[in-house]
């Protein structure tokens, strides 16, 4: 039995049909673990093909803030993309999609063939905002009453695999936007209980294309791209490096 999981692909469709080209069909289920809007400019087929084939989903913060009209406010650092590309990713699904996102579970279990998996975004303590990677100890007590023996979690977009005691915590890394220096999509295959990372290159240059389409203002695709090609290990301040020529900060706010 083949289990997919899918975390962070933040309307990324370049890079998540890459994997979905990859996996090429072989997989029993699809687990997603959120945020599949913001940041990147093509949210429609990526919404699409998980609500079509994904076999459990939970919400994102990403995913709760554009279906939930939470203001994108951000003056530095990534907000900046956020609140650019939140009322573009909003304008650019259908009302089905976005009750789609609005209806997703923070938290989920999920079991098949005598194998119980836990599902949330981020962490069990803090199902959409705690920001947690590979930390054992951390971990430790956030997986307590937790009854699965694998617990799956996206929202740091760095993939890691922790056993602690008879549980497994994976992160299968982010689809869309991956944030350990590796540029390349990341996902993660459960195989017959073995955990399998992959690393899927894709198209950058069809990805911009697309961004171009949209009317997304030039620094926001310059950030967007510089952000993909160093796998999101660029500074705030490399980041904030990036904006128009005596664009005043409060045009960065923005509400759907
Ligand atoms: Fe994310």
């Amino acid at each position: 039995m083949r289990i997919l999981l899918i975390a962070d692909i933040h309307a990324n469709w370049a890079a998540f049909s890459a994997v979905i080209n990859h996996v090429d069909g072989a997989f029993d289920y699809c687990l997603c673990l959120g945020d599949l809007v913001d940041y990147g400019t093509d949210p429609h087929p990526c919404v699409n093909w998980i609500r079509n084939y994904a076999d459990a989903v939970v919400r994102g913060n990403h995913d709760h803030a554009l279906a939930q009209r939470v203001p994108a406010v951000g003056t530095s650092g990534l907000r900046r993309l956020a609140a650019m590309t939140r009322p573009l990713n909003r304008h650019q699904l259908d009302p089905s999609q976005i009750e789609f996102l609005r209806q997703l579970p923070v938290s989920r279990y999920f079991q098949v063939a005598g194998s119980k998996f836990y599902l949330v975004h981020a962490t069990p303590r803090d199902p959409m905002d705690e920001y947690l990677g590979p930390d054992r100890e951390r971990w430790k007590p956030r997986i307590e009453g937790i009854d699965a023996q694998f617990l799956c979690v996206g929202h740091s977009h760095t993939p890691f695999h922790l056993s602690i005691g008879d549980r497994q915590v994976i992160n299968p890394g982010s689809v869309g936007q991956p944030r350990d220096g590796d540029w390349r999509a990341s996902y993660a295959m459960i195989d017959e209980g073995k955990v399998e990372f992959h690393r899927v290159s894709y198209d950058l240059d069809a990805c911009i294309s697309q961004m171009k389409t949209t009317g997304m203002k030039a620094w926001a695709i310059e950030l967007a791209l510089a952000v993909l090609k160093s796998g999101g290990q660029m500074t705030r301040e490399e980041m904030d490096a990036i904006r128009p020529d005596g664009e005043d900060v409060p045009e960065f706010r923005q509400t759907t």
